[in-house]
């Protein structure tokens, strides 16, 4: 078994955490600053680099979306593989999404300059898959009060820094999770008034976000490649999403030596509700 630079970490205490789930589940975001370690970051941008200059990654059929996210980086690279694991990362998704809960998907992001893009320029803005808890027309908004639950959750650490707007941060709208629709505007949307978030970030800081938050990686008008670590996770009852799908097999090495927790977080479950 290679051994990866991906520590253990630090849990936050019960309180720092319940803190924190509450943050989250008002705003849809939160930012932690820095949490990786130098070498941690260099081991995880070293592996994304690799994948992306294996001309076979760049093969329509291979393990790419629009060619600049990079899928299952778990099965490429321990690195990645412990990231999912990496406290307080892990514990985090447990308190939001139950302790059941696994990696839905492991992709990174490869996100090269844009010659033609303009600083934080429109459109890109979107939620990830679908609306859960769709509200009809005339129903402005969820109720503060009541919370949707948090289905799928984004951790993102930036492996390359991104500390001004021109090198294309992600961004969200604060609070836009309790909208029950798509954002109805590509332009610097707004959500009950609250303007977009940019993460302002060096490499080894880190941030999540609930999937249902209006969100988008804004434009890269830099001359400089965004490199994007993370992993999302979701509740048990969110099917994993490891193309291509009922031929996906997790290879042995993936999981053969990792802890109960982690093959857990890789999908090995108890027996529970339907199977
Ligand atoms: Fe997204």
């Amino acid at each position: 078994m290679a051994l990866s630079a991906i520590q253990k970490g630090e849990r936050f205490t019960d309180e720092e955490t319940e803190q924190i789930r509450r943050c989250f589940l008002r705003d849809g975001y939160y930012a932690f600053g820095r949490l990786m370690e130098d070498d941690e970051v260099e081991a995880l941008r070293a592996d994304l680099q690799r994948k992306w200059d294996d001309p076979r990654m760049h093969e329509p059929a291979r393990d790419q979306i629009r060619g600049t996210s990079l899928m299952r980086m778990f099965e490429y690279s321990y690195a990645f593989r412990d990231l999912i694991v990496r406290e307080p990362f892990a514990s985090l998704a447990e308190a939001i999404l139950g302790d059941d809960c696994h990696c839905m998907s492991q992709n990174a992001l490869y996100t090269p300059p844009n010659p033609k893009a303009v600083e934080d320029g429109p459109g890109g803005w979107h939620l990830d898959d679908l609306v859960h808890f769709p509200l009809p027309d005339g129903v402005p908004r969820h109720d503060p009060a009541v919370p949707p639950p948090c289905f799928v959750m984004q951790i993102f650490t930036p492996l390359t820094d991104v500390e001004a707007v021109r090198y294309g941060p992600t961004q969200v709208v604060p609070g836009s999770h309790f909208a029950g629709r798509q954002p109805q505007e590509q332009d610097r949307p707004t959500f009950d008034g609250r303007d977009p978030h940019s993460f302002l970030v060096r490499k080894g800081d880190a941030y999540m976000f609930n999937n249902q938050v209006w969100h988008r990686g804004s434009p890269n008008a830099s001359d400089r490649t965004r490199l994007m670590a993370g992993v999302t996770y979701s509740k048990r009852f969110i099917a994993q999403k490891l193309y291509p799908f009922i031929d996906y097999r997790m290879p042995d090495h993936v999981w053969a030596e990792a802890s109960p927790r982690l093959q857990r977080m890789l999908g090995r479950h108890s027996k529970g509700a339907y199977g």
